[in-house]
């Protein structure tokens, strides 16, 4: 069973194509990793899915729909969220109000406490955001989409900048929600994922290289040269 579709979707920023004609299908209950250089297209892409950004070419289905004109905010209601490659919270807010003004827009106030003991973050919450380790913040902006019912999360680079023990962490998180609602992860940390994803998507220069298991996506020779130092 489908969850998304894109067919043939391209942007164009002026003369630059940053995505070109991109097209692939993800069934429900598979984690993905979209992967590839800096620049390769990877945000666009997903902005254009989720509609922070128009199209220039092609169509998205989500779970059955053509979400291609509708609005950002008509998407996430749908249940297709995503989070952003920066944290982007209230710094002087309590964690456990960050949280709150999220369950507010979805109806999801009362679940904060549970969704705080999901990510392993309860003795935080009544600290300011600003007080708590970039670790937990990253758990706080994780918890806010996690307000928002995903049936399909799509988490831009979710360890970037983290320590070895917070990415451990998020990884923990990550691979226990998996088990519940479709991820698709921007990543460039390749032990994250080869530990989380089932497959993987590997774009350069605005298209889909190489997509595929990563077994098999592993002797991918761009792959080797970007991420696993040419061997
Ligand atoms: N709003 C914009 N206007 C003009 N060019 C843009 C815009 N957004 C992105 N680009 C360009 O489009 C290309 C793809 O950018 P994008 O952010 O999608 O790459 P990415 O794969 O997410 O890279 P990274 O791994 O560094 O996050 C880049 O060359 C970028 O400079
Ligand atoms: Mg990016």
């Amino acid at each position: 069973m489908e969850i998304l579709r894109v067919e043939n979707i391209t942007k164009r920023f002026g003369r630059f194509v940053a995505v070109d004609n991109v097209s692939f299908t993800i069934s429900k209950g598979e984690t993905v990793a979209i992967i590839g250089p800096n620049g390769a297209g990877k945000t666009t892409l997903v902005n254009v899915i989720t509609k922070k950004l128009e199209p220039d070419g092609g169509r998205v289905f989500f779970d059955g729909i053509d979400i291609t004109r509708l609005p950002p905010q008509k998407i996430s209601r749908l249940g297709l969220i995503r989070t952003f490659q920066v944290v982007n919270l209230f710094p002087v807010l309590k964690v456990r109000e960050n949280l709150a003004l999220a369950g507010l827009r979805a109806g999801t106030t009362g679940e904060v406490e549970s969704v705080a003991e999901i990510l392993g973050i309860k003795r935080y919450l009544d600290k300011r955001l600003v007080e708590v380790p970039l670790g937990v913040q990253k758990l706080v902006e994780l918890g806010i989409s996690l307000l928002l019912k995903p049936k399909m999360l799509i988490l831009d680079e979710p360890v970037a900048g983290l320590g070895a023990e917070d990415r451990f962490n998020m990884v923990k998180v990550l691979l226990e929600l998996k088990k519940s609602l479709n991820l698709i992860v921007i990543e460039h940390d390749m032990d994250v994922v080869f530990t989380l994803v089932d497959r993987i998507i590997v774009m350069d220069k605005g298209r889909i290289i190489a997509d595929g298991k990563p077994e098999n996506i592993r002797e991918n020779k761009l792959v080797k040269e970007i991420y696993l130092g040419g061997e």
